[in-house]
């Protein structure tokens, strides 16, 4: 079983020329989601984690079965103006437009050790300003992990040019 075989492209979506990497192929499938959270289930099992951050949407499933199994909180960094508290933002590229991501003020004390968790690496843009946000409020990141890399992207460089570690499960090449 591999969990590359389980994720479907869509060519052409969202717009010409791009191949969408679409893991609800994989997460219907209960040996396919479960393989894939039982993957980083063993690579952090005994690992110094204070909790893990995942980034709206895709990263919310990844994120908040990994927690629960790990036995861990969980901390949803969310698009603009979906947190209810007193939170902060950074703006970010995205592989096709700009967006926003923000988290609550509250929801990384001064030496976390966090877990930053999201289902795919395209430029890295949006990851980056997780990790900044995360730095920003006084947290480390153990490690940035994914479920897909589309390394021709260029993310993974971007994030190990700023010290981070990075881990995925499977990559894509080609447009
Ligand atoms: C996708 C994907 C990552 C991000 C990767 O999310 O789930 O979060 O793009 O792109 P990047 O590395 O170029 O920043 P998207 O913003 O499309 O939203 P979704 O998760 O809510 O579907
Ligand atoms: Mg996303």
């Amino acid at each position: 079983m591999t969990i590359k075989s389980r994720i479907r492209t869509i060519p052409h979506y969202p717009r010409q020329g791009v191949m969408f990497r679409d893991i609800t192929t994989l997460l219907k499938d209960p040996v396919g989601f479960r393989v894939t959270i039982n993957e980083f289930v063993h690579r952090y099992t005994g690992v110094r984690i204070d909790r893990i951050a995942a980034i709206e949407s895709r990263g919310f499933i990844i994120g908040a079965a990994l927690a629960y199994q790990l036995g861990l909180g969980f901390v949803p960094i969310r698009k603009k103006g979906k947190l209810p508290g007193p939170t902060k933002g950074h703006d970010y590229e995205l592989e096709y437009g700009t967006d926003r991501i923000e988290i609550h003020l509250d929801a990384i004390d001064k030496g976390d050790r966090v877990l930053l968790v999201d289902d795919l690496i395209a430029t890295g843009g949006t990851a980056e300003a997780a990790v900044a946000l995360i730095e920003s409020m006084g947290g480390s990141i153990v490690e940035c992990c994914f479920v897909i890399d589309l390394p021709e992207l260029g993310g993974r460089q971007r994030l190990e040019a700023r010290g981070q570690k990075v881990f995925a499960l499977c990559d894509f090449e080609g447009a």
